[in-house]
Formats: C-alpha cells, sequence, structure tokens
C-alpha cells in the first residue's frame, strides 16, 4: 500500500470520527474532493492530516468540500402535506409563551427549515412568535448562504416550488428572491454537528425533528447515536421525519413507525419506548 493511500486512510477515519460522514469506502471520492485544496496548500495528505490536528478551525474547510448540501424548497410534498394537515393541527393551542418548537437538524442552505415556516404561516393556525424553528448544519458557508435567505432566481431551489408561493413568501429583487421577514423571523440558524457528544446541552427540547437526506452519508453506529440524540431532545409524543430514502424500523430505537398510504415518519413513545431503547443498549 503506497504511503498516500494510508494517509487516506487516516484521513477519512478523522473525517468518520469528527461528523459521521463516511468515506472509508469511498476514499477515490475523497481523495477528488480534497485535491485543489491540497494543492493550494501544497501539502501531501499526510501533512494535511496533521494540519487538521494543529488548527482545528481548518475543519470548517474541510466541511465545505465533503459535505452533499442539495437541498430545495417543498421537498418531498407528500411528507410536507402529512406535516401541514395532520401534525401541525395537533399543536394550535400553542402560544409564543408555550410556542411549538421545530428543529430542522441538517438544513443546509436554509430551505427546508423555511418551507416549513411557510407552510405554517399558511396554515393559519399560530399567531406570531407560537412557531419556533431552529435550524442547524456543521457546514458554515451555507449557513450564511441560509441567514441571507436569498436565492438565485435560477437556481435549482425552485425546482419544486408550488407557482403561488413565489408571491406568498418571496420578494422579488433583481436577480434573486428573497424570503419574506415574516418566515425568516421564524428561524434561528445555529452551527451544529450531530455527531458532537454534548448536542443535548445545546438544543432546546423539541416536538417535532425532521432530519432529511443526511442519515444516507452515516453507517449505523453513527445513525444510532444521532436518533438515541433524538430521542432524548424530543418531548414525549414528538415526531420525527426522515428523507424517504431513510428508514430505522427494526433498529429498536424506542420510535414507533406511523405509516399512512403514501409516507413513514416516527414518533417518540412513552416508557414502554424508553425501556426497549435501554434493553436493545
Ligand atoms: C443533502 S443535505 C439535506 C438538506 C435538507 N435536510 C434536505 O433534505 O433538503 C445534507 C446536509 O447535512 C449536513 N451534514 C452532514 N453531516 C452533518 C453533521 N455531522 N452534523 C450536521 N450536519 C451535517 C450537510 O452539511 C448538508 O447540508
Amino acid at each position: 500500500m503506497t504511503a498516500d493511500r494510508i494517509a487516506l486512510i487516516e484521513l477519512a477515519d478523522m473525517i468518520y470520527d469528527y461528523c459521521g460522514i463516511d468515506y472509508r469506502k469511498n476514499l477515490s471520492s475523497l481523495e477528488s474532493k480534497i485535491a485543489e485544496k491540497l494543492k493550494e496548500l501544497g501539502l501531501s495528505i499526510w501533512e494535511y492530516c496533521g494540519y487538521l490536528k494543529m488548527e482545528p478551525k481548518e475543519w470548517d474547510g474541510l466541511i465545505e468540500l465533503i459535505t452533499v448540501n442539495e437541498t430545495y424548497f417543498f421537498r418531498e410534498e407528500n411528507l410536507l402535506e402529512e406535516f401541514q394537515k395532520v401534525i401541525l393541527p395537533k399543536y394550535a393551542d400553542r402560544t409564543p409563551e408555550n410556542p411549538l418548537r421545530i428543529w430542522s437538524a441538517a438544513c443546509s442552505t436554509g430551505e427546508e427549515p423555511y418551507t416549513i415556516g411557510m407552510l405554517v404561516e399558511e396554515s393559519s393556525l399560530f399567531k406570531a412568535g407560537a412557531v419556533q424553528i431552529i435550524a442547524t448544519d456543521i457546514n458554515k458557508k451555507a449557513l450564511n448562504t441560509a441567514k441571507s435567505g436569498l436565492y438565485e432566481k435560477k437556481s435549482l431551489s425552485f425546482r419544486r416550488m408550488p407557482v403561488e408561493a413565489y408571491d406568498k413568501f418571496f420578494i422579488e429583487l433583481e436577480e434573486d428572491y428573497k424570503v419574506k421577514d415574516s418566515i425568516r423571523e421564524m428561524v434561528d440558524f445555529r452551527h451544529m454537528n450531530l455527531l458532537d457528544n454534548n448536542i443535548i446541552g445545546k438544543i432546546e427540547k423539541s416536538d417535532i425533528i425532521f432530519c432529511r437526506n443526511v442519515l444516507i452519508y452515516f453507517d449505523n453506529n453513527a445513525i444510532r447515536k444521532i436518533i438515541n440524540a433524538f430521542y432524548d431532545i424530543l418531548k414525549p409524543g414528538g415526531y420525527l421525519f426522515l428523507g424517504h430514502a431513510e428508514t430505522i424500523t427494526g433498529m429498536h430505537t424506542g420510535f414507533e413507525t406511523i405509516h399512512t398510504p403514501s409516507v413513514y415518519y416516527y414518533r417518540k413513545g412513552g416508557k414502554h419506548y424508553a425501556a426497549v431503547r435501554r434493553a436493545s443498549g
């Protein structure tokens, strides 16, 4: 095995430990993603591993290269319809003093939490301040775009957007659409690594968690760690929405699966489920 190959394995291990993203079986993809960066820094892969250890801030730059940030407004409409028509009305008694708290746990450039905000506003069930959306991601650059609320008119973010949503939820600028303030004010963007050991102390207890199209990048150990943290952060009876290609059914996580003819999602059970989770380690 060449020295570069050994160093690449070391880097993939470091990435897995840092954020759960699993490049260990996809080394050539990792190699091509960092090639330009190494050239720019004039470092070998081995030297880059050392650099990451000495300069923890360098992780932000690496994260920008290795995360997949693809997202768009109104993604997976069947699930969103279930959320708006079936789940939101259950919380219609929430007030600014006792708000409905929704966490978008890997929000990328913001399209998901803003879509949630749009569905909340459209439902007309809540007063201003009665719904708080916390939106987190590990990629700081993506979060900066999210915070700006600006999306280029020609961007793929709008690929599934219903036509009527432009007027309802955006202000048209010369080259961009800007998310309206009433929606932006609902969302609190924060930097967060889902594999952080102290995640539970960093997020307020929530009623609903969206974590879509992220678990596909993790192995079962990382998924279990994240799902257990979600279980603790959710209030009893709270809901978890994953992407349509992601499932935790059969993992004995303590969540019950809710099936409808078009979607499935998860609900935090009561004491019985907590016992099941403890028993399954
Ligand atoms: C494909 S996007 C999904 C965005 C959105 N949830 C959706 O479904 O449209 C995946 C996001 O997960 C984020 N991510 C990957 N690993 C993460 C980690 N360990 N902690 C927090 N976010 C992570 C990436 O930065 C990226 O923005």
